[in-house]
C-alpha cells in the first residue's frame, strides 16, 4: 500500500489471530511496518514474531533492489519488535533509531544494545533522510515508558505507534470506532494523563496522516479520530445510555437485568446489555467508558460477588473508570450481600456518583424487588 509518493506500507495482516496479548478476542489482527524511500531508507518497526517471513518478503520487493539505512524503534512490545535483530544482521550497514529506554529493553529482550550502531534520540531530536525529515516525539506509557512517536515533516504524517490502532484488519475504516475503543480502553486506557500529554504535543502539527502500528492508516476526517481520542483519555462519556453488565448462574438475575433494561428502554434511554458469562469481557469494560451510566448486577457468591463480575470490575479499576453514575442489582436466596461488595471494589474510581435505590432479589423477582426495578430505572434515566 503507498501511503504517499515515498511511504509504503509493509506490514502483515494475520488472519489466523483470535487472541492478542493473550486476552483480548480478535478476528485477525494486523502488525504495521512502514518503509520510507529517499536518499536515506527508513523502517519504521518490525513485526510480530509469526508473521516475520512475510514481512521481510513485503520488505523485500519494496526495498526493490536497495538497502535501509535505519531501522526507526518506536516501541519495544514484541508484536512490534521481534524482528529488530534479524533486521540488523540482514542489514549489517543499518543504524537503529530509538529511545535510550528502547536500547535498554533491546539489551534485556536480545542481549545486545547495539551500542557500535545506534542513535539515541529523544523529544524533538530529528533525523533528515533527503527530502524527508523525521521529528521524534516521546509518548512514555502510550503504551511503554520507551514509546516515540515520529512526525514526517514532509509528507505531514504522523508515525503514531500504538495510538490509533485498533483490533482486525486494515481493510476499512468503517468499523474503526468500535474495534478501536475496545483496543485503546484495553491496552491504553489506564493512561489517560499520558495520551492527553501526547495529543497536546500533537495539536501543534499539521498532521494529514495518521500511521499506527495496527489497523488502517487514517487519512481523511482526523478530526473525527482525534476527538475520539481526546475523550476516550479523559474519560468522558462519549455517548448518552446505560451499560448493564449482569453476573446470573440460573437466570434469576438475568431477568432483573432485563426487566431493569425495559424500564429504561420505555423510558427512551439508550441499553447495552453485556452477560459477563459468555459477552467478550473487554467489550463490556469499553462499553462502560463508552456511556455515561452503568448497572452492575450479581448473584451473591462465596459470601462475595460472581468471579466474573470482581474480574470485571477489576478492568474497570485499574482503566481509571471514573466519572459515571452506577446502580446495583443483587440477588442472595439466603443472605444479599452483591452491592455491598461491587460497591466497595469500585471505592477508589473518581467522580462516580451512585443511585440510592439498589435492587435485592431474593431468588427470583417478585413484586418488592420489581417495584425497585421500576425506581432504580428511574433514577437512572439521563
Ligand atoms: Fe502493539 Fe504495545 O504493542
Amino acid at each position: 500500500m503507498t501511503i504517499s509518493q515515498d511511504i509504503l506500507s509493509v506490514g502483515v495482516y494475520d488472519p489466523d489471530l483470535t487472541l492478542f496479548e493473550g486476552q483480548y478476542r480478535v478476528s485477525g489482527m494486523a502488525y504495521n511496518s512502514y518503509l520510507i524511500l529517499d536518499e536515506r531508507i527508513a523502517v519504521m518497526d518490525t513485526v510480530d514474531a509469526h508473521v516475520g517471513d512475510a514481512w521481510q518478503a513485503n520488505l523485500d520487493r519494496a526495498l526493490n533492489g536497495r538497502e535501509p539505512d535505519y531501522l526507526v524503534v518506536q516501541h519495544m512490545e514484541p508484536d512490534h519488535s521481534a524482528n529488530i535483530a534479524a533486521f540488523l544482521t540482514r542489514y549489517p550497514r543499518a543504524t537503529v533509531v530509538a529511545s535510550a529506554q528502547a536500547f535498554t529493553m533491546m539489551k534485556q529482550f536480545f542481549g545486545v544494545d547495539y551500542a557500535d550502531r545506534r542513535l539515541v534520540v529523544k523529544e524533538g531530536d530529528v533525523l533528515p533522510l533527503g527530502r524527508h525529515t523525521l521529528r521524534f516525539i516521546a509518548a512514555p506509557m502510550v503504551h511503554w515508558p520507551e514509546v516515540m512517536v515520529t512526525y514526517d515533516e514532509y509528507d505531514h504524517v504522523l508515525f503514531s505507534a500504538d495510538g490509533f490502532g485498533k483490533f482486525g484488519s486494515c481493510d476499512t475504516v468503517a468499523d474503526w470506532a468500535d474495534e478501536a475503543r475496545r483496543y485503546y480502553i484495553g491496552i491504553v486506557g489506564k493512561y489517560g494523563a499520558q495520551v492527553q500529554s501526547l495529543l497536546k504535543k500533537a495539536s501543534t502539527l499539521d498532521i494529514r496522516a495518521i500511521c499506527p502500528l495496527h489497523g488502517p492508516v487514517l487519512t481523511e476526517n482526523l478530526g473525527y479520530y482525534l476527538g475520539l481520542y481526546d475523550k476516550w483519555s479523559s474519560y468522558a462519556p462519549e455517548e448518552s445510555g446505560v451499560v448493564i453488565a449482569y453476573a446470573s448462574v440460573y437466570g434469576n438475575t438475568r431477568r432483573a437485568a432485563e426487566a431493569l433494561a425495559e424500564e429504561l428502554r420505555a423510558r427512551g434511554e439508550t441499553v447495552s446489555l453485556y452477560d459477563l458469562t459468555c459477552d467478550d469481557i473487554h467489550a463490556a469494560i469499553a462499553a462502560a467508558f463508552r456511556y455515561d451510566r452503568l448497572v452492575l448486577a450479581s448473584v451473591t457468591y462465596n459470601g462475595d460477588i460472581f468471579p466474573l463480575m470482581r474480574s470485571y470490575l477489576s478492568g474497570l479499576v485499574e482503566r481509571n473508570f471514573r466519572s459515571r453514575r452506577v446502580g446495583f442489582i443483587e440477588n442472595g436466596s439466603w443472605a444479599p450481600l452483591a452491592a455491598k461488595v461491587m460497591r466497595s471494589l469500585l471505592e477508589s474510581c473518581k467522580d462516580l456518583s451512585f443511585t440510592d435505590t439498589v435492587v435485592r432479589v431474593r431468588s427470583a423477582l417478585n413484586a418488592e424487588s420489581a417495584a425497585q426495578v421500576q425506581a432504580l430505572a428511574e433514577e437512572m434515566r439521563g
